[in-house]
């Protein structure tokens, strides 16, 4: 189990939509929050809502993108509340263009502050948890970054989201031994600002704030209908599953019939391939070496 109550916990993009979310739930479950985004005024408008309502909270600015940016804000919330035991990196971006009419720096920008910017926060608060012999990290991906079908035409940030699922899963058994837990939250639809709001957050080295809304392509805009639940009523669902250090977090039951499509469909054609190949060729020889090249 992850106790929240009395926790020290850090929510990246806390000053918007399911990061706010987050938050408030937080401090409503007893913990202090340190609310940081790279919209301070975001940020402090949250926190002062959790302080008024009785909770503990202080607002950090925070660019996600930029490891010294990151490194400050950790130092503050050392400084203010300790060691924090609670991390939910939830900052992220997004872009609906194809791949070839996106600017070089929109690529980077998306890669990095989805991608990046959870590898960089994680090894910022890691050294703490560690030390503790307790924390669990929580990153924003998304079910784009599993079912990259689901809504077309967003490719760097389905890689990033894919990405932060490997960096979660596979950092889950690194942090096994020292009571450390990951979790990918892989959101599928959830009310917020992010299509109108998103570019205005692109940092200065990315070509600084553009339109305020995110352009989406045809083949998006024709994406799946689907529900978009309330940033206030996803983040208890959110928090139970960290409570009970689940590995993954779905909220929208009604894609699990398009989840198994994908993957039984991929299993079964693969393994189909894998087996007809070995069948007509014959099993490949294995190197006796194991994993080592062996040349001859
Ligand atoms: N809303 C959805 O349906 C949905 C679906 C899947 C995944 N997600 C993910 O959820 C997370 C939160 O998004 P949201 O929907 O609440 O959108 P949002 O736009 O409401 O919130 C994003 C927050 O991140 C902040 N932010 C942006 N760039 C930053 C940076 N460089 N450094 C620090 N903070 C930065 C923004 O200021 C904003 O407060 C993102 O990672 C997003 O990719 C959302």
């Amino acid at each position: 189990m992850t106790e929240i109550a009395g926790r020290t916990a850090v929510v990246t993009g806390g000053g918007n939509g399911i990061g706010m979310g987050l938050a408030k739930e937080l401090a409503r479950q007893g913990a202090r929050v340190a609310v940081t985004d790279i919209m301070l005024e975001n940020a402090e408008k949250v926190a002062t809502a959790i302080r008024t309502a009785g909770g503990e909270a202080i607002a950090l600015a925070c660019d996600v993108c930029e490891r010294r940016s990151i490194n400050a804000m950790h130092d503050a919330v050392h400084a203010a509340f300790g060691p924090a035991q609670l991390l939910f990196a939830n900052a992220g971006a997004t872009s609906f263009e194809p791949l070839m009419e996106m600017s070089d720096d929109d690529v980077d920008w998306i890669l990095q502050v989805n991608l990046h910017g959870v590898m960089n926060t994680t090894r910022a608060f890691l050294p703490d948890m560690i030390a503790a012999g307790e924390g669990h990290i929580c990153a924003t991906a998304s079910m784009a970054g599993l079912l990259p079908g689901w809504i077309p035409v967003h490719a760097p940030y389905s890689a990033a989201k894919a990405g932060i699922i490997g960096l979660m899963m596979n950092l889950g058994l690194e942090l096994r031994e020292h009571n450390v837990f990951t979790t990918s939250y892989c959101p599928g639809g959830v009310a917020t600002g992010m299509k109108d709001n998103n570019a205005r957050y692109r940092p200065a080295k990315f070509g600084g704030p553009g339109e305020a809304e995110v352009h989406v392509s045809e083949a998006s805009a024709n994406a799946k209908s689907m529900a978009f639940y309330s940033p206030d009523a996803v983040a208890p669902m959110v928090l139970d599953a960290v409570r009970n250090n689940r590995a993954f977090i779905f909220d929208h039951p009604e894609q699990r019939a398009e989840f198994r499509r994908t993957y039984s469909g991929i299993v079964e054609a693969c393994y189909d391939a894998a087996d007809q190949w070995h069948a007509e060729h014959g099993t490949p020889d294995a190197n006796p070496e194991g994993a080592r090249l062996v040349t001859t």
